[in-house]
């Protein structure tokens, strides 16, 4: 069972530039909404009211101007401050105190999905959760290679050449044994505390499940994947109907 949220919305949005020079990425309009809005709906579909939301201090206070407490979008939203970027592992552990021993979802904040996880979320009984989505391009994304049982073997973070087409989307369900991962972490050679590392550890634990993402999903931290990220909002917004 899973009641709480995470929301990752730091860094740089570099490939967003010049977007981003003045805006955190998580604040941009994807079609009808701010890009933050579209975790927040993850979350609450998948029956998650109690939300925290990580940024950076540049932004904090624009989150909490659009924001304020939630009680507009129906969610109770606690906020924290990452100092610098050092990646979403490193984010993650400003979790900690929020978390507790209780099991948790954290959503990238650039990801755009179109059902709800309820489901998932009510089974979680530890360890971790993964959602998978074949991709055309899988350079760019987590990569994960699966057996013949269906199981996550291995994940490998935005490789030359993919072993498969499976992308690692922006959603992981944890126990709180995460919190003891993340300390283990080295930078990686992007200069980052990756999240892929943390669900190696899980893997090589097997603690790790996967399942697919059925419906519609979108990040949405290039120009590309942003303009596409605006074509499924819109089909979200308008229930599916108009796809052109
Ligand atoms: O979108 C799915 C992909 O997201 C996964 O397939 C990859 O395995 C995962 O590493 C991630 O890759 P990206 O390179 O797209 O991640 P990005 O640096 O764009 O960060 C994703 C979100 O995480 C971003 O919208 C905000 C948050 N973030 C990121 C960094 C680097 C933070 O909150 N703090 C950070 O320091």
């Amino acid at each position: 069972m899973i009641k709480k949220g995470i929301i990752l919305a730091g860094g740089t949005g570099s490939r967003l530039a010049p977007m981003t020079k003045v805006t955190n990425k998580h604040l941009l309009p994807v079609y009808n909404k701010p890009m933050i809005y579209f975790p927040i709906d993850t979350l609450k579909k998948s029956g998650v009211t109690e939300l925290l939301i990580i940024t950076g201090a540049e932004s904090a206070g624009d989150f909490m101007k659009l924001l304020g407490s939630g009680r507009e979008l129906g969610v109770h939203i606690t906020f924290r401050v990452q100092d610098g970027s050092a990646g979403i592992a490193d984010a993650l552990k400003l979790a900690e105190n929020f978390v507790g021993s209780d099991n948790f979802a954290v959503v990238l904040g650039d990801n755009i999905y179109e059902e709800s996880f309820k489901t998932f979320f009510d089974n979680f009984r530890g360890g971790a959760h993964i959602f998978l989505k074949e991709v055309a391009f899988a350079q760019r994304f987590g990569v994960a290679t699966l057996n013949k049982q269906n199981e996550v073997v291995k994940i490998i973070e935005k490789p030359k050449n993919p072993e498969t087409n499976f992308a690692v989307t922006g959603l992981y369900l944890y126990d709180a044994s995460v919190f003891q991962k993340l300390k283990t972490l080295r930078r990686s050679e992007r200069g980052e505390y990756e999240i892929t590392d943390v669900n190696q550890q899980y893997i090589d634990e097997k603690k790790m499940k996967a399942s697919f993402v059925k419906e519609g999903w979108s990040d949405a931290g290039t120009h590309e994947s942003l303009f596409f990220a605006n074509k499924l909002a819109r089909d979200i917004a308008l229930g599916g109907n108009m796809k052109n």
